[in-house]
């Protein structure tokens, strides 16, 4: 396959308006709930991610019909049969993993291949089937398959030992149908969980408490179909607040939802970035004239710093005046973007999930790869900031959850370009 670069001149500063499509994060476990229901439901306003792709095939492979008319996705699930899920279908998208808590929810078994995901460490699912034990279910792993079957599901009261997002998500789902009442303590409070509870109560589901670390889910027999829109991507409106800033730019991002921001918003804001909400608090102004303050990061689960923002963040305090100490506490291994940014000449020294980082003046245009989404993200940011030419290999990662950025950035006067893979990459190698 060929597989597409981008080729990004740094140097200017983005100025204009962008708009923030829905969330991805909010749409993959909606788009797995839609299983628990017979009848047709529809995603309104749902962007071109690859993501969304690959859980549209996961979907289609257990006989849902899944078909997306201009920005509108239609699922129906009356014809879905809790088939095996291959490993070809599960290592592609860690978030395959959330079609477990709907196929058990409705026809009480399930049986998938380990899922996959980014190169961030390894992503258990302890707690995942911790929830469906306590819910009646028996589990067996076997072949690099999980497999949950219950007689009955009954509601049950379950602590996370950590708020995992996944793993909240799952256990919603799974209770959704299931006799009696589910409590999840602990649970997780991202936004995108109370974007779940809403859809699950639009098909007619019970569920109330998402956003707070406890979540009540009352069984109903069955549920109907609906329609839906999604809450903006706060991760993908964070990541344009830093480009903005990166580049000393000033731009209005729109469809946003403040509050959702909040610990990413007070960070740029303790850096020296201007951040104004307008427009009846649903867009944003970010300004930034000169280097930004190296300031101090450590990510949480929400309403803390998102972990989803800690690359992006990195490659704004690289050009900081200061140091910065960020401290990834979430995941294990959320550091692969560091040796790229290095080789653009940001100099950072990581100590198990610490990294620090002194801002330098410049960095410099150099052939860099993408290993994560997330990571993608920050070297297109640094890239944009970058003297000469920075070119991006592993573009995939990015379409992965951001739609077409790249032509949302040349929109606010960003020089970057999608090539075909380059034959002379490796003459860049020695830049
Ligand atoms: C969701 O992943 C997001 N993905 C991730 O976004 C995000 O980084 C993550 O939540 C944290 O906010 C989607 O929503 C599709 P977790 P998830 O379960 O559910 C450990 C992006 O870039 N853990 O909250 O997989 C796990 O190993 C992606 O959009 C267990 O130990 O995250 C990790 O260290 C990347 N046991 C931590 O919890 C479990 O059973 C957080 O994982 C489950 C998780």
């Amino acid at each position: 396959m060929v597989m597409a670069t981008l080729e990004i001149a740094g140097g200017a500063r983005l100025k204009g308006e962008i708009e923030v499509s829905g969330a991805k994060n909010s749409i993959l476990p909606i788009m797995a709930a839609s299983l628990l229901s017979p009848e047709p439901c529809c995603l309104q306003e749902i962007p071109q991610l690859t993501d969304v792709r690959m859980m549209q095939e996961v979907l289609q492979f257990v006989g849902a019909k899944v078909s997306l008319s201009g920005r509108n996705l239609w699922l129906d699930g009356a014809e879905v049969v809790p088939q095996e899920v291959p490993p070809s279908l599960m290592r592609r998208l860690r978030a395959s993993n959330l079609v477990m808590g709907s196929l058990l929810g409705r026809f009480r078994q399930v049986r998938v291949a380990y899922p996959g995901g980014c190169a961030i460490g390894s992503r258990p699912m302890d707690l995942h089937l911790k929830g469906f034990l306590a819910l009646g279910a028996e589990i067996r792993e076997d072949h690099g398959f999980i497999e949950a079957r219950a007689a009955r599901l009954r509601g049950a009261d379950i602590h996370l030992d950590f708020p995992s997002v996944g793993a909240t998500e799952n256990i919603m789902m799974a209770a959704v149908l299931a006799e009696g009442v589910t409590t999840i303590r602990n649970a997780a409070k991202e936004p995108e969980i109370v974007d779940l509870q809403n859809f699950l109560n639009r098909l007619g589901a019970r569920v109330k408490g998402a956003g707070s670390d406890v979540i009540r889910v009352h069984g109903v027999p069955r549920l109907r179909g609906g329609e839906y829109q999604v809450i903006p991507d706060r991760i993908e409106a964070g990541t344009h607040l830093v480009a903005a800033a990166i580049t000393r730019g000033r731009v209005v991002v729109k469809n946003v939802i403040p509050e959702h921001l909040e610990a990413l918003i007070a960070k740029l804001r303790e850096a020296g970035v201007r951040v104004e909400t307008l427009g009846g608090r649903s867009a944003l102004l970010v300004e930034a004239e000169g280097r930004v303050r190296g300031v101090d990061c450590k990510t949480l689960p929400y309403p803390g710093f998102p972990t989803d923002m800690q690359p992006q963040m990195m490659a704004l305090l690289a050009t900081a005046e200061g140091t910065s100490v960020i401290t990834e506490s979430i995941f294990e291994s959320r550091f692969k973007h560091v040796d790229e940014l290095r080789r653009m000449g940001a100099q950072i020294k990581v100590e198990g999930r610490v990294a620090v980082v002194n801002g330098v003046p410049r960095l410099s245009g150099a052939l860099v790869e993408a290993t994560d989404l997330r990571a993608a993200a920050a070297l297109v940011l640094a890239g944009l900031v970058a003297e000469n030419t920075t070119v991006l290999e592993g573009v995939e990662h990015l379409d992965r959850g951001y739609e077409c950025l790249d032509l949302k950035y040349e929109a606010l006067g960003a020089q970057i370009r999608r090539e075909a893979a380059r034959k002379a990459a490796g003459s860049m190698r020695g830049t």
